[in-house]
């Protein structure tokens, strides 16, 4: 597999991070393709933590490519933040950002807190970084894009046409405070010294090093079932986070792409509202925050915790092509004398195994579920497959089954060396670190 694409199969916060960070020796390219800086990448190695937003992770390793493509929604402050927590990391010459980028706004974030304050008890529990908003303006065909900023006379133009248009949405429906398009306009003129030298048509780099037999891993943000039209809509974000969207949000075409690798939690977690039917209460969803440390990596929320959900996972395996399996966080089960799985779903005294189309009957539905034996041991200081406990060995066989996928890799805790490579999947191999 030449040029690979990483992906969460959940509701985001699987370990796309980590992964991402263990795959890049073996690439010279790591390019984002959607979302921005609503998702969180954690990487941890050497005793620090990095977690990385809008930046894709690969800029961690000296020499790599890094690409932030044409289907991320950008803001060039939280940017400028990124880089400043990045200090000592060397990035001049080795990161680029595409001119169709769309720009995230001021008023993008202040519709969209306005929004969700209105929509109180039915808000979606946004990021609320505009990346919504932002997109709307890029479909609705009047975003302002990275290329303009080098345009100062076409940027004010069009900065000035939609703050008219966003103070008017602004004042008379949210009844908030009018936004200054001048102070905007300066401000985005100052901070475009630092951005413009990175800015290129990044749809041609990246073809140009494909051709050159450089290998690019496209690291996927947020997850399948967020996915603005495979997702549980309307508790979505606002991009295609499916393996699909890599090659609308890169200008690298589906031919061109060799693989999919599909990360998965050993059990599920979601942020933010919408439906979730594995999820736990009480003393277990507090146990599973606490032994995985479930808080979000952008906004410090803490995330809702729930048993494995074969149904969404097989969905989403299938949406994505996963062509095989990264399973995370097997260490966090460690101490659980029973894991359940989830296998169909109970509504109205019927059980089906397929994703509903309606959140409001997602909502409802009763898990069908398994129990399995935990092995309550750590599992955490393994590397080799066959020295996991049979019960996680069966715990991960089964996992693999429901899905209909081949596991190569198992995480079993966060750092790069915490990692177990199957080697009786075919993919393990492509994977280790070729040194
Ligand atoms: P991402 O958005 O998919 O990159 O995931 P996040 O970084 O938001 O959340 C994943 C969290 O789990 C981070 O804190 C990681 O450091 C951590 N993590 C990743 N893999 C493992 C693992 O195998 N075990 C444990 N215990 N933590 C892990
Ligand atoms: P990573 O890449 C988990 C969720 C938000 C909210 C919904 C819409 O770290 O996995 P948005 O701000 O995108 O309009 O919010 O999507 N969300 C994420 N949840 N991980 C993420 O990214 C997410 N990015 C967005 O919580 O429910
Ligand atoms: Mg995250």
């Amino acid at each position: 597999m030449k040029n690979v694409v990483v992906i969460g199969t959940q509701w985001g916060d699987e370990g796309k991070g980590k992964i991402v960070d263990l795959l890049t020796e073996n690439f010279d390219v790591i390019a984002r393709a959607q979302g921005g800086h609503n998702a969180g990448h954690t990487v941890i190695f050497g005793g620090t933590k990095y977690i990385l937003h809008l930046i894709p992770s690969g800029i961690l390793h000296p020499g790599k490519i890094c690409v932030i493509g044409n289907g991320v929604v950008f803001d060039p402050f939280a940017f400028r933040e990124e880089l400043d927590e990045l200090s000592g990391i060397e990035y001049l010459e080795r990161l680029f950002i595409s001119d169709r980028c769309h720009l995230i706004m001021p008023y993008h974030r202040a519709v969209e807190m306005a929004e969700e304050t209105r929509l109180g008890a039915n808000r979606i529990g946004t990021t609320n970084r505009g990346i919504g908003p932002a997109y709307e303006d890029k479909v609705a065909r009047r975003g302002i894009r990275m290329g303009d900023l080098g345009c100062p006379e076409i940027f004010r133009k069009r900065l000035e046409e939609l703050v008219r248009s966003k103070n008017l949405l602004l004042k008379e429906v949210y009844n908030c405070e009018p936004l200054d398009a001048s102070r905007i306009y300066e401000d985005y003129m100052a901070i475009s010294d630092l951005v413009l030298p990175m800015v290129t048509d990044t749809s041609v780099l990246l073809n140009q090093l494909d051709k050159e037999g450089k290998r690019i891993l496209f690291e996927g943000a947020q997850g399948a079932l967020l996915d603005i039209d495979h997702g549980t809509y309307p508790f979505v974000t606002s991009s295609n986070s499916t393996s699909g969207g890599v090659s609308t949000g890169t200008g690298i075409g589906p031919a061109r792409i060799d693989g999919v690798v599909g990360i998965i939690k050993a059990y599920t977690t979601r942020v933010g509202a919408g439906p979730f039917p594995t999820e736990y209460s009480g003393d277990k969803a507090d146990t599973y925050r606490s032994v995985g440390d479930e808080y979000g990596a952008s906004t410090g929320r803490p995330r809702r915790c729930g048993s494995f959900d074969a149904v969404i996972t097989r969905y989403s395996c299938n949406v994505n092509s996963v062509s095989t399996l990264v399973v995370t966080k097997l260490d966090v089960l460690d101490q659980q004398a029973e894991i359940e799985i989830c296998t169909g779903y109970r509504y109205k005294g019927e059980v089906f195994d397929t994703v509903p189309m309606h959140c409001e009957i997602l909502d409802q539905v009763e898990p069908v579920v398994e129990t399995w034996k935990g092995w309550l041991q750590p599992t955490s200081g393994i590397r080799e497959y066959q020295d996991l406990p049979g019960e996680a060995r069966d715990y991960l066989k089964r996992l693999s089954e429901l899905v209909e996928t081949d596991i190569s890799i198992v995480s079993v805790g966060p750092d790069r060396e915490e990692t177990i490579y199957v080697d009786e999947s075919p993919y393990a191999g492509e994977f280790r670190i070729k040194c």
